[in-house]
């Protein structure tokens, strides 16, 4: 790959490049790409609306690029190399040819199954290489996945389903996950009672627990696969604007939205992001820890890998089962080159002292990564001592669902790092700082809201079946920028260091989940009145989940109305929204105009009570002085 930066020069060069000409500069990488047809023009954007379109009419298939552009000099080369999450299974290898064959093969049975060009697909599955090929297999024929992740529940999976009007979806029997095994299709089960829609469903065996299959509707993913014989199923022709997929995340509202993203531009951006930012070389094991359902998995598990040439590692498991070693005995087994894991991870490691290291090599590491949320210098240091042993760069990645591909990131022995900082621009990225009014603010050792102001390849397209809702959420808040939703802070070197959602979303253990969702879920729970959520610093998961809680009469028993409520949150969201901390309450802090004081209620939750700030305009200060006597 001709872009991939080789010093600190060629780094400030490209960055200098990517501003003055962003279409020659992004040309000149897409072009390293396999086109059926090329773009006629690069780039055509406006924020306002927003519309914007890379690469336009240029045709292409993304699996073309993961997978046949491959075949001839890395055919025998693993794609994917699997560990299962019990020790006692063996692991499983897919070179090229081999992931080639099963992608087009499984791409045929979806096509038998009735699946056209632009469908919705639903995919709903535990951390098997069956997932990706799933994926691919939907990319191959020009069908749009929506991958949800495995902990969401029943009703959160056919909130998506409707939403995205999926008429096929694709699941597994159950997963492993540590100790527990999942029963994945029994909750799709459940969901499907709400959406009469969905025609087909596709069941790969993997934990062979009971499950009930409805005639008509379900089928197995190894019987349809016997009955197929295509190995080399043609690539359908999308456009490069054409949906890839669909990828639900929460934000300051309710209802989660799918963010839509494109062909040609995710796939490039994905690649040049993956191929800088961890210096990839050619046999690199690449081991990104998380799940596929989230962004970081499709991004950096599954397209960016594969369309680099590398080799994926994916594990099925958590990284505490069976100990709190695995995650090292799976790089030494592996001879992992790169670890890209996410903070709530490593503190959680931490926690279990070093002992859980005795007797790990971890020699073939060369880079390490951090995703998902700040990372405290503590946490850093301990991943640069003892598990980079001091010899491997940490690049701390800033990004979003709706970026596609790492923003901001040191780029791995090249640029510098900084513990706590996701540093500098990658090429092509133009943050800025801005004031509540959407002025901008210039200079270094400044704070604002982080804005980008110029479109990048992977940019969210819409969200999908709401394109205004798109426009409100990020291109509305400050005219001609996109508004990321987080609070930044630019050092005296012009370096960069996110320090959280400014929005109403939070992120407890590297998982997005929004503050109104939270509060949906809770106010369904009978006798609930009302209820505000709120974040606070969370030793081991960055931010835990604080509700105050008004009834309709205190609870006798609160721990025990307390658990239901919980229950009814898993229900309705899955299990990950459940709040750390209840507290029922008489009265929420408002405003004369009715409006919740969260500022107030996030202060307390923290228990920094000496200070809560402008107290004037509180309605009824005693509400107050019974939440903080209250504070659980
Ligand atoms: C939010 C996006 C990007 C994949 C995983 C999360 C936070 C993400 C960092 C980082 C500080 C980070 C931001 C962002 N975030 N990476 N390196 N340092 N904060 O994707 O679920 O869309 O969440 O995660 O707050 O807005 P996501």
């Amino acid at each position: 790959m001709n872009y991939q930066i080789k010093s600190y020069e060629q780094y400030q060069k490209d960055y200098a490049a990517s501003v003055a000409d962003p279409q020659g500069f992004w040309a000149s990488v897409a072009e390293q790409f396999v086109w059926r047809k090329k773009w006629d023009t690069v780039l055509q954007w406006d924020f306002l609306k927003p519309d914007v379109q890379w690469f336009i009419n240029g045709k292409l298939n993304i699996t073309e690029n993961c997978l046949d552009r491959h075949l001839a000099a890395l055919g025998d080369r693993p794609a994917i190399i699997w560990e299962p999450n019990g020790t006692d299974e063996p692991h499983r290898v897919l070179t090229y040819a081999q992931l080639h064959d099963y992608v087009c093969r499984f791409a045929a049975v979806l096509r038998n199954s009735g699946v056209k060009k632009g469908d919705r697909i639903c995919i709903y599955m535990g951390m098997v290489p069956e997932l990706p090929v799933a994926m691919l297999a939907c990319a191959r024929i020009g069908a749009i996945h929506s991958v949800i992740f495995g902990g969401f529940s029943a009703q959160s999976i056919a909130d998506r389903l409707q939403d995205a009007g999926s008429e096929f979806v694709i699941t597994c029997d159950g997963a492993y996950r540590g100790p527990k095994d999942i029963p994945l299709k029994n909750t799709i089960d459940d969901a499907l009672a709400a959406c009469p829609a969905v025609k087909r469903v596709i069941v790969y065996q993997r934990t062979h627990c009971p499950v009930s299959m409805i005639k008509g509707r379900d089928v197995w993913w190894h019987e349809e696969l016997q009955a197929v014989s295509e190995s080399n199923l043609p690539a359908e022709e999308m456009d490069a604007e054409d949906p890839l997929f669909i990828l639900y995340t929460s934000g300051s509202t309710g209802k989660p939205k799918g963010v839509v993203h494109s062909t040609a531009g995710y796939m490039v951006y994905a690649t040049y992001s993956f191929v800088n930012v961890f210096q990839v070389q050619p046999g690199d094991i690449h081991f990104c820890t998380a799940d596929i359902g989230w962004i970081t998995g499709h991004t950096y598990i599954v397209y960016g890998v594969l369309c680099a040439g590398g080799t994926s590692l994916m594990y099925e498991g958590i990284p505490t089962y069976p100990d709190a070693g695995r995650l090292w005995d799976i790089v030494d087994k592996h001879q992992a080159t790169i670890l890209y894991t996410a903070p709530t991870a490593l503190r959680s490691l931490m926690a279990h002292g070093l002992q859980p290291l005795a007797g790990k090599s971890l020699s073939s590491l060369r880079v390490l990564g951090t995703v998902g949320e700040p990372i405290n210098e503590e946490a850093w240091h301990w991943y640069d001592d003892h598990i980079g042993k001091n010899r491997c760069p940490i690049v701390d990645t800033w990004w979003q669902t709706e970026t596609g591909g790492i923003m901001l990131s040191n780029i791995a022995g090249i640029t510098p790092a900084k513990p706590g900082y996701a540093t500098l621009p990658l090429p092509g990225i133009q943050p800025v700082l801005v004031d509540e009014q959407g002025t901008l603010i210039y200079g270094n050792d400044v704070s604002g809201n982080l804005c980008i102001r110029f479109p990048w390849p992977s940019i969210v397209r819409t969200t999908y079946g709401d394109h205004e809702r798109c426009r409100t959420n990020y291109f509305a808040a400050y005219e001609g920028l996109y508004f990321t939703g987080d609070g930044c802070y630019r050092d005296e070197n012009g370096m960069y260091r996110i320090t959280g959602r400014v929005d109403d979303v939070l992120n407890v253990s590297g998982h997005r989940i929004g503050t109104a969702e939270v509060e949906n879920a809770i106010n369904m729970h009978t006798g609930v009145l009302e209820s505000a959520v709120v974040g606070y610093l969370h030793d081991l998961k960055g931010q835990g989940i604080y509700a105050y809680i008004i009834m309709q009469s205190m609870p006798d028993d609160a721990a025990h109305t307390q658990a239901d409520i919980l229950q009814t949150i898993t229900r309705v969201i899955g299990a990950i929204a459940r709040p750390d901390k209840v507290q029922f309450v008489h009265g929420l802090p408002k405003t004369r105009s009715g409006k919740i004081m969260r500022r107030i209620l996030r202060k307390i939750a923290e228990g920094e009570t000496d200070n809560l700030g402008d107290t004037s305009t509180l309605l009824d200060p005693g509400v107050v002085e019974e939440i903080m006597q209250g504070k659980v």
